[in-house]
C-alpha cells in the first residue's frame, strides 16, 4: 500500500534523487518548494519535481513571512550564533518545516521528508520542528538511511534519467535565502585554505571592492528597519537593497570554524551583507536608547535566543519567551543609523533618535556642562569601599584597620551628615 509521503524539495540533487527513493520505497511524493528568497527560477524547479516523479508539486512564496517573523525577530535579538553567525540557514528551517506541516495537513499526508545527511544541523531542525507542530506524523530523511555517496547519487540520477545537470557541478554546497548564503564541502573543509573566490556569490572581495565609500542611513520604528536613505520600504526589500549595496562592497563575508549541534567542528562560509550591516546598525541605536543594564541582560539573552535557532528549538516555550522579552525592549529602538561602506566594511559613523539618552549637557568636556563633577568624589568613595575593605585586608594582622577615606582636597565623606 502506498502512503503519501510531503518532501521539501530544493530541486538540488539530494532531493531529487530523493523522490524515486521514496517512490522505490512504497510512497507517493508530494513536493514543495518553500520560496525564502533563494535564487533560481522556482517554477523550472516545480517542474524538475514532477519529471522526477512527484505526484504533484507545490510552491509556497514565504519570503515575506520569513522577513516579518524570522528575520524581524533575529534581527531585534541581534542573534549571531558563535557571536558570528547570522543564522539564515538556520532560521528558514522552522519556517519550511511548518509549511511541510501545513501542506502535509492538506493533502492528508501521515509522513513529511527532507533531504538532510545525518552529519549536520538542518535535520535535526526539520525532526524537532516536525515534533514540536505535528508529533503525529513520521519523518523520513532518505539521505540519511540510503548510504550513498555523492557519485553514487549522480549515478542513482543518471540511471533514473532525473532531469539533474552533472556536467559542472560546484564542489560546493550552498544553502541561501535572503538573510544569507551559506557554503561549505570542498576546499573549505581545510580550515587553513582561504576560501576561493568561487565559493562566493554575494559579495565582491574586499580588494576589489569601490575605491569610494557609501553611506547608507537605516531607518529603524521600534527595533525594526523601516526605511533607506529616508525611503520607507518592506522589510524584505530593504534586505536585499542592503544584501546588494554592501555585497559591492565586500562586506559580509565570514569564515566560522562552527560546532555544530551534532558534536562535529565545521569550516562553513558565509555572506549575509544585510545581516551583518543591519545587526550593526541595530546595535548602534540601542547603545543609544536603552540604559546599561538592560543592554547587558539583553545581551546575555541574545546569545541564548541564537542557540536556539541554531539548535533547531524555535517552536518552544524558551524561544518564545525570550522573543517577549526582547520585543519589550524594543518600544524605543526608534531613529536613524548611517552606515559607511568601504572595502569590506560596514562602520556605523552616524546614530539619531527621539529617544535618545544621549545628553549633550552631561557629556560634553566643553562649554555648557552640566553634570555635577564634584558629585563623582563621593559617589566614588562609596563604590570602591568593598574593594578598598577587601586591599586592606593584612594576612598577617589580626584586625582589619578600617578603610580610610582617599586624602583629596575635595569635599571628604564625613560620620556624621553635615547640614548642607
Ligand atoms: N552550518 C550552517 C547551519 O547549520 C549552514 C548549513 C548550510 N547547508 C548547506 N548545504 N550549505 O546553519
Amino acid at each position: 500500500m502506498s502512503s503519501t509521503v510531503v518532501l521539501a524539495y530544493s530541486g538540488g540533487l539530494d532531493t531529487t534523487v530523493a523522490i524515486p527513493w521514496l517512490k522505490e520505497h512504497g510512497h507517493e511524493v508530494v513536493a514543495v518548494t518553500v520560496d525564502v528568497g533563494q535564487p533560481g527560477d522556482l517554477d523550472t524547479i516545480r517542474a524538475r519535481a514532477l519529471a522526477a516523479g512527484a505526484k504533484s508539486a507545490y510552491l509556497v512564496d514565504a519570503k515575506a513571512e520569513f522577513a516579518d517573523q524570522f528575520i524581524a525577530r533575529a534581527l531585534k535579538a541581534n542573534a549571531l550564533y558563535e557571536g558570528i553567525y547570522p543564522l539564515a540557514t538556520a532560521l528558514a528551517r522552522p519556517l519550511i518545516g511548518r509549511h511541510l506541516v501545513d501542506v502535509a495537513r492538506r493533502v492528508g499526508a501521515q509522513k513529511i521528508a527532507h533531504g538532510c545527511t545525518g552529519k549536520g544541523n538542518d535535520q535535526v531542525r526539520f525532526d524537532v520542528c516536525a515534533a514540536s507542530l505535528a508529533p503525529d506524523l513520521e519523518v523520513i530523511a532518505p539521505a540519511r538511511v540510503w548510504k550513498m555517496t555523492r557519485d553514487e547519487e549522480v549515478a542513482y540520477a543518471a540511471a533514473h534519467r532525473l532531469p539533474i545537470s552533472v556536467g559542472v557541478r560546484s564542489p560546493f554546497s550552498f544553502d541561501e535565502n535572503l538573510w544569507g548564503r551559506s557554503a561549505e564541502c570542498g576546499v573549505l573543509e581545510d580550515p587553513w585554505v582561504e576560501p576561493p573566490e568561487e565559493a562566493f556569490g554575494w559579495t565582491r572581495p574586499p580588494e576589489a571592492a569601490p575605491d569610494r565609500a557609501q553611506t547608507v542611513t537605516v531607518g529603524f520604528e521600534e527595533g525594526r528597519p523601516v526605511s533607506l536613505d529616508g525611503a520607507d520600504d518592506s522589510l524584505e526589500a530593504i534586505v536585499r537593497t542592503v544584501n546588494r549595496i554592501a555585497g559591492m562592497h565586500g562586506v559580509g563575508r565570514i569564515d566560522h570554524l562552527e560546532s555544530r549541534v551534532v558534536g562535529i567542528k565545521s569550516r562553513e562560509v558565509y555572506e549575509s551583507p544585510a545581516a551583518v550591516t543591519l545587526i550593526g546598525a541595530h546595535r548602534a541605536l540601542e547603545a543609544m536608547v536603552l540604559p546599561r543594564d538592560l543592554l547587558a541582560t539583553k545581551q546575555q539573552l541574545e546569545h541564548r535566543y541564537a542557540e536556539l535557532i541554531y539548535d533547531g528549538l524555535w517552536y518552544t516555550p524558551l524561544r518564545e519567551a525570550i522573543d517577549a522579552f526582547v520585543e519589550s525592549t524594543q518600544a524605543r529602538v526608534s531613529g536613524e543609523v548611517v552606515v559607511k561602506f568601504f572595502k569590506g566594511s560596514a562602520r556605523v559613523i552616524g546614530r539619531r533618535s527621539p529617544n535618545s539618552l544621549y545628553r549633550h549637557d552631561l557629556a560634553t568636556y566643553s562649554h555648557g556642562d552640566r553634570f555635577r563633577a564634584e558629585m563623582a568624589e563621593g559617589f566614588i568613595y562609596v563604590w570602591g569601599l568593598p574593594a578598598r575593605t577587601w586591599a586592606g585586608i593584612d594576612a598577617t594582622a589580626s584586625s582589619p584597620a578600617v578603610p580610610a577615606a582617599p586624602k583629596s582636597s575635595g569635599a571628604r565623606p564625613r560620620a556624621t551628615p553635615e547640614t548642607p
